[in-house]
């Protein structure tokens, strides 16, 4: 599904005021504004509740417009385009002086990206500038999948939203950092995503680092390297815990003090409560990705007291690296329970 040609003249024409677009693409929907706008991208860290120090991606139709925000297109850049642009990889470069520092937090790089959902390439097309694009939730909310949980969230005088459908990715983009060439430096994953490492290793010809939560942290000596990434996300409203296979004993534990409880789980689990609903994950990455904020959203929507939700384990994430990016998403909406 995509929205027409009169709906696309409508979020031009509410970008141009300075207004906010919301917009679909392949990953999750974003909030849109006019990233040469300092105003309208002051009110996209508003309306969200966004911390001022976490900053946006700049979305762009292709490598030129990623060349209008950035000071530095070295060709690793352009070889990752060449080859999964339109796609869920936003690049980290150095930030063009132009670009207002709202955008980058103050920060001296910018994240930009293509979006692979023809909406939003038309959308980009016919404004011919580029546009920031958090996901379109409230700060540590779920992102949302579908235009509805866009509708719910924002008053519709402040945000057009552009209806492209539920999106097929579902989680994230994946965000690479570049050195700078000088450095000789590798290049860093700072959020895994449905692009993975090794898929980046294949266009660059070396390998990459990948950031963990202690790498992001730890050198307390250098600026962080992606202020955002710390901050606990994508959490649902119930307080949820996450479980492997393993200690499914300790849920089930847990569960008997609770009245009311959502267990997402890769198999059928026996549950001792008629209030306590099981519902079962997609057992391929990719589907399981799509399909999990939608998940968590119906789980929270039913109040329960409690989400268990089940992590991949050993097993799947040795059987496709997609799976980090599904483990990554359900590590920051979930505390973890074990022995
Ligand atoms: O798939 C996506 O990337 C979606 C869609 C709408 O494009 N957008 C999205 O944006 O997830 P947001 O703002 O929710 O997440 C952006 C992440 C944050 O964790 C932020 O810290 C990081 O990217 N980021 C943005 N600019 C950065 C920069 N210059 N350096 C390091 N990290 C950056
Ligand atoms: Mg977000």
């Amino acid at each position: 599904m995509t929205a027409g040609p009169e709906e696309i003249a409508l979020a031009l024409a509410m970008l141009k005021q300075g207004g906010l677009v919301a917009f679909p693409t392949e990953t999750v929907y974003g909030l849109g504004a006019d990233a040469f706008d300092q105003h309208a991208v002051e009110k996209v860290f508003r309306l969200k509740g966004r911390p001022s120090h976490n900053p946006l991606i700049v979305h762009v139709s292709g490598p030129e417009m990623a060349k209008r925000v950035t000071s530095d297109w070295p060709t690793d850049a352009q070889r990752l385009a060449d080859a999964l642009w339109p796609g869920p990889l936003s690049i980290v470069l150095p930030k063009s002086p132009k670009l207002p520092a709202i955008v980058t937090a103050g920060g001296p790089t910018v994240a930009v990206r293509c979006p692979d959902h023809p909406t939003t390439l038309a959308l980009l097309e016919v404004t011919n500038t580029p546009l920031v694009g958090p996901s379109a939730n409230l700060s540590g909310g779920v992102s949302p999948t579908r235009a509805e949980h866009v509708y719910d969230v924002f008053p519709n005088d402040e945000v057009f939203v552009l209806d492209g459908g539920p999106c097929r990715g579902g989680i994230e983009s994946t965000v690479v950092l570049l050195p700078a060439p000088e450095s000789h430096g590798l290049a860093t994953i700072l959020r895994p995503g449905l692009i993975t490492p090794e898929q980046i290793e294949k266009i660059l010809r070396t390998s990459v680092l990948v950031a963990t939560h202690e790498t992001l942290s730890s050198d307390r000596t250098q600026p962080l390297l992606s202020p955002g990434m710390l901050d606990r996300h994508y959490a649902p409203h119930t307080p949820a815990l996450r479980f492997v296979e393993t200690d499914w004993k300790h849920v089930a534990a847990r569960l008997d003090h609770s009245q009311r409880a959502v267990v997402l789980a890769f198999e059928p689990r026996t549950l001792n409560s008629a209030r306590h609903s099981l519902v079962i994950l997609p057992n391929d990455a990719g589907a399981c990705a799509a399909a999990l904020y939608a998940l968590l959203r119906d789980a929270d929507a039913t109040k329960p007291d409690l989400i268990a939700i089940e992590s991949p384990g050993p097993a799947r994430l040795a059987s496709d690296p997609r799976w980090f990016a599904v483990a990554d998403r359900i590590r920051r909406a979930a505390t973890t329970i074990g022995p």
